[in-house]
């Protein structure tokens, strides 16, 4: 799509919250997300002016194994190529940054109906299944 800027590691986590929001509603707090952007491998911005428009994060060791996290286009923008060039960004980071003439595992957890994105995109499933909980931290409840 023609006028989008590309920025890496610049996104804020105000915008963070506002592309969750778009997509995702109740979005985490400002602090969740400064410390996420914070720990985060790489993370790709795309722009129309002054607008944030898409994001998606990168999270894991480089070595073995990255963790694509928070894909996520504005629905104003979706099915522009955006969602296909945040794609191509990280994986453009893994080319630069991993070690020539290794494999690193590149996963993500996909729901059902964004499987065939990612499929266009070159990922394919495996058996794995993925396992989560949903863990409460009170450093000081009893
Ligand atoms: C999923 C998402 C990132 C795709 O971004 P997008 O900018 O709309 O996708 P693109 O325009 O780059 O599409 C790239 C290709 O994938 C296809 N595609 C995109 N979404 C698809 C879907 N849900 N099902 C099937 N194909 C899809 C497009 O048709 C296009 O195919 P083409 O290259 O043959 O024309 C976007 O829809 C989004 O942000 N959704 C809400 C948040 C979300 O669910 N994120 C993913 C969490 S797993």
């Amino acid at each position: 799509m023609d006028g989008i800027t590309v920025k890496h590691d610049q996104l804020t986590a105000d915008d963070f919250i506002m592309l969750w929001g778009s997509v995702w509603g109740g979005a985490p707090t400002k602090e969740q997300v400064g410390l996420a952007l914070k720990h985060s491998l790489f993370c790709v911005s795309l722009h129309d002016g002054q607008r944030t428009v898409a994001m998606a994060r990168m999270i894991g060791d480089m070595g073995l194994c990255c963790y694509i996290k928070d894909v996520i286009v504005h629905p104003d923008y979706q099915g522009k190529g955006l969602g296909r060039l945040l794609i191509t960004e990280l994986l453009s980071f893994v080319k630069a940054h991993g070690i020539n003439g290794t494999d690193v595992f590149v996963e993500l957890a996909a729901v059902p109906d964004k499987m065939p994105f990612y499929e266009k995109l070159g990922f394919d499933t495996n058996s794995a299944q993925r396992m989560k909980m949903s863990y409460h931290i009170d450093r000081y409840g009893e």
